[in-house]
């Protein structure tokens, strides 16, 4: 039988180099959340925007968000979250955010100017 080597095994450096490149963009995300909080309400919104319209200003059948009070809307997405108000989607929809997202993002429509239709 051949003797086994023992010992720290060898790694590359440039296998050391590509782990840290790896690592380094994780190590930014803590401190990028906190940098988006100031807009956290607006990149929640951009989540809307296919269906309920860029600042929840909608087309076509689609009720627009734009200008709809806070608490009106924080109320609508929790009867969504928790099965009091049917719907299609909003109550799938409305599960995929935290408390703090949905208080955000309903803020920020609250502060958007509904379109002249
Ligand atoms: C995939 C399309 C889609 C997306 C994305 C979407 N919605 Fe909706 N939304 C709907 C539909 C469709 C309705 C009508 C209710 C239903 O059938 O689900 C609705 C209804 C609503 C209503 C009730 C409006 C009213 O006056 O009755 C609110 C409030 C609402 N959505 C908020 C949001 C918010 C906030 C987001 C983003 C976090 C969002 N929606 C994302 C499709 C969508």
């Amino acid at each position: 039988m051949s003797p086994v080597r023992r010992g720290p095994r060898r790694v590359p450096r440039a296998a050391h180099l590509a782990a840290a490149l790896l690592a380094a963009p994780l190590a930014l995300v803590p401190a990028l959340a906190q940098a988006q909080d100031a807009n956290l309400g607006r990149n929640v919104a951009a989540t809307c925007a296919n269906c309920h319209g860029t600042n929840g200003n909608a087309r076509g059948d689609m009720k627009p968000l734009a200008g709809m009070p806070a608490e009106k809307l924080l109320a609508m997405l929790a009867d969504f979250k928790n099965g009091n108000q049917p719907a299609t989607i909003m109550h799938q929809i409305a599960k995929g955010y935290t408390d703090e997202q949905a208080k955000a993002v309903a803020a920020y429509f609250a502060a958007q100017k509904p379109a002249a239709k």
